[in-house]
């Protein structure tokens, strides 16, 4: 099945409203004639608001970089998925690395919040990936295993099928180091693979899964060349306008 390709922007902790609302502008303009492949920027809360009304009649659409795990209530200092489609957004971003390694998010936790989103109407992109010494020690495979299977289980195969999945390898992330593309290719065929036992084969086939760790404009094009690397989740690279349009313009 051809799967449309997806970039994703994690602007992470940058960016102030008028920095978001610039940038996006100039997104709004470069990605214009885009027409067969998604992209997507995931500013702070802060910004939502704002540059979902720059985005209007673009698209280029929106998404949030993390949500609390219940409806509503008395959680200072938290996001709920409500707030997050009432500002605008379409897709969230849940249990990224930095989340789970700063923030002490679980399988459970990404689980819970990955069904609170399906309910109520927003598109989950659940980060997986192994640290540096998990590689080092060959277990990067049982590693996103239990991920995958923890922060997905209980899903029935419709909602399966709603999910992105986001491959990181925590040693990429930020440091310039990029997985090989074969590196990549040999754990997303191992996440599709989980994904058909999990929700069967129709399922993993349509689902998305996008590589994340310093993905740039000169690496993009050999990534997307492999079979079962449907996008990317972009950190750095896409608090720039023109490497950002760059990477969603990947191999055209
Ligand atoms: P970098 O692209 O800056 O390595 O960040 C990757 C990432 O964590 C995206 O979620």
């Amino acid at each position: 099945m051809a799967r449309r390709p997806l970039m994703a922007g994690n602007w992470k902790m940058f960016k102030t409203v008028s920095e978001s609302v610039d940038l996006v502008k100039k997104l709004k303009d470069s990605l214009s004639g885009v027409k067969d492949r998604d992209a997507l920027v995931c500013p702070p809360f802060t910004a939502l608001a704002a540059v979902s009304e720059v985005l209007k009649g673009s698209a280029v659409t929106l998404g949030a970089q993390n949500m609390n795990d219940n409806v509503q209530g008395a959680f200072t200092g938290e996001i709920s998925p409500a707030m997050l489609k009432d500002a605008g957004c379409a897709y969230v971003i849940l249990g990224h690395s930095e989340r789970r390694q700063y923030y002490f998010e679980t399988d459970a936790l990404v689980n819970k919040k990955c069904k609170l989103a399906l309910e109520q109407g927003l598109t989950p992109i659940v980060c997986v990936g192994e640290q540096l010494a998990e590689r080092e020690a060959g277990r990067t495979f049982p590693v996103v295993e239990s991920q995958v299977k923890g922060s997905l289980g209980g899903l029935t195969p419709e909602q399966a099928g709603k999910v992105v999945v986001a491959y990181e390898p925590v040693w990429a992330i930020g440091t310039g180091k990029t997985a090989t593309p074969d590196q990549a290719q040999e754990v997303h065929a191992f996440v599709r693979d989980w994904i058909g036992r999990l929700f069967g084969s129709s399922i993993a086939d349509g689902m998305r899964i996008l590589y994340g760790g310093s993905v740039k404009p000169d690496n993009i094009d050999s990534l997307m060349a492999q079979k079962d690397i449907d996008g990317g989740l972009v950190g750095g690279a896409s608090l720039k306008a023109e490497d950002f349009t760059r990477i969603v313009k990947f191999l055209s």
